[in-house]
């Protein structure tokens, strides 16, 4: 089998990305250095400046040079206020996702210090599980268009389109996952009771699916019921399907029941393939160049991606050395700590290197 190459294109972006993709590189280039991972890194400066410049959001020949030459893409953020209508984001991260088929996007929910979660009487043991999201189809396809634009009687038509092949293949990957890491459940979450036709497609395939796997307990919820009962009683989940947009909006929902935006880390995954690393937080332009963002989201998707180069038990580091920081309150002011982006990266690395030398 071809192998998959460690070399990772690194794409900063816009607003806070570049600080803390600054931060998660040099973490991954700690352990790179301290366990000889032989990964390489490689810098591209696509986003918002690079637009602005050369009119150009995605250069043509980059999704087979990324196919061709590297094993992952590590991307800060997407977003600028000079470039109003997001062509340029929309371009990159949504072009990106689909031109390299990257079918899953694997947002982890985990609360890493008990003090972090706004719900009550709920602790780490209750909150860890995985979302699951369909990635390349739905609401997001851009299949649509205007009829009458601008007058009273405009039309605007928005096509979701779910195919059986891209439904199928997620939840696949979702009991898939469960077997191969030893979860229980799956739960799959759609709007079959409304979204008569799309979603009954997934009601079925999910039921279908479920069949091939008699170990791994099945749970049906419509995604309105879902989010009530991830505030509820989030402990009755461990991994979680769904389709492109409730995925989109659940991701950022349960970001909140571990500490919000700035913690949460992001997978777009083609198994085996070039896949794309990115935190869930967006560019955030106002905090941008202040040393205000936190970059744990930034660092967790890190360990996202030495996963997916077959490197987990490095990226458990990771996790272990951002517990700590946690712990210890070097946190940034979202967290209500006083440490800088830099400040908080710089302590993630000394405990990587102290963690390293116990092992
Ligand atoms: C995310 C973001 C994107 C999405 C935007 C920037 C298009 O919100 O990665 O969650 O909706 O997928
Ligand atoms: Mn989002």
């Amino acid at each position: 089998m071809h192998k998959l190459p460690r070399r990772v294109a690194v794409v900063p972006g816009d607003g806070i990305g570049p600080e803390v993709v600054g931060e998660s590189v040099s973490v991954l280039r700690t352990l790179n250095r301290i366990f000889s991972l032989d990964m390489e890194f490689v810098d591209f400066p696509w986003g918002a400046e690079h637009y602005l410049e050369f009119g150009e959001t995605l250069p043509e020949d980059a999704v087979e040079m990324l196919n061709r030459e590297f094993g992952a893409i590590f991307m800060g953020a997407m977003g600028d206020p000079r470039v109003p209508d997001m062509v340029h984001a929309r371009d990159i991260v949504l072009g990106l996702r689909r031109k390299l088929d990257l079918y899953v996007n694997q947002r982890p929910i985990k609360l890493l210090d008990q003090r972090l979660t706004p719900l009550k009487d709920k602790g780490k043991d209750d909150i860890d599980f995985v979302i699951l999201r369909e990635n390349t189809e739905g609401s997001y396809v851009g299949c649509g268009g205007w009829f009458k634009k601008g007058s009273a009687d405009e039309i605007a038509i928005e096509e979701s389109i779910n195919t059986r092949k891209g439904v199928e293949r997620i939840i696949r990957y979702a009991f898939s996952m469960a077997r191969q890491y030893g979860y229980e459940k799956v739960t799959m979450a759609d709007k079959s009771n409304a979204i008569r036709f799309g979603h009954d497609l997934w009601y079925r395939v999910f039921q279908e699916i479920g069949e091939e796997y008699p170990d791994i307990e099945m749970q049906h919820l419509y995604i309105d019921v879902l989010t009530a009962e991830l505030i509820r009683a989030p402990e009755q989940f461990q991994i979680i399907v769904t389709c492109n947009l409730f995925g989109d909006i659940l991701a950022d929902l349960s970001a909140q029941l571990m500490g919000g935006l700035g913690l949460a880390a992001s997978a777009n995954l083609n198994p085996g393939k070039v896949s794309l690393f990115e935190p869930v937080h967006g560019s955030a332009p106002k905090l941008a160049g202040r040393g205000l963002a936190d970059p744990v989201a930034a660092i967790l998707s890190g360990q996202l991606l030495l996963g997916h180069f077959g490197l987990a038990e490095y990226g458990a580091i990771i996790e272990e050395a951002v517990r700590d920081s946690l712990q210890q309150g070097i946190t940034t002011p979202d967290l209500g700590g006083h440490s800088t982006t830099q400040d908080v990266g710089a302590f993630i690395r000394k405990r990587i290197e102290e963690l390293a030398d116990e092992k």
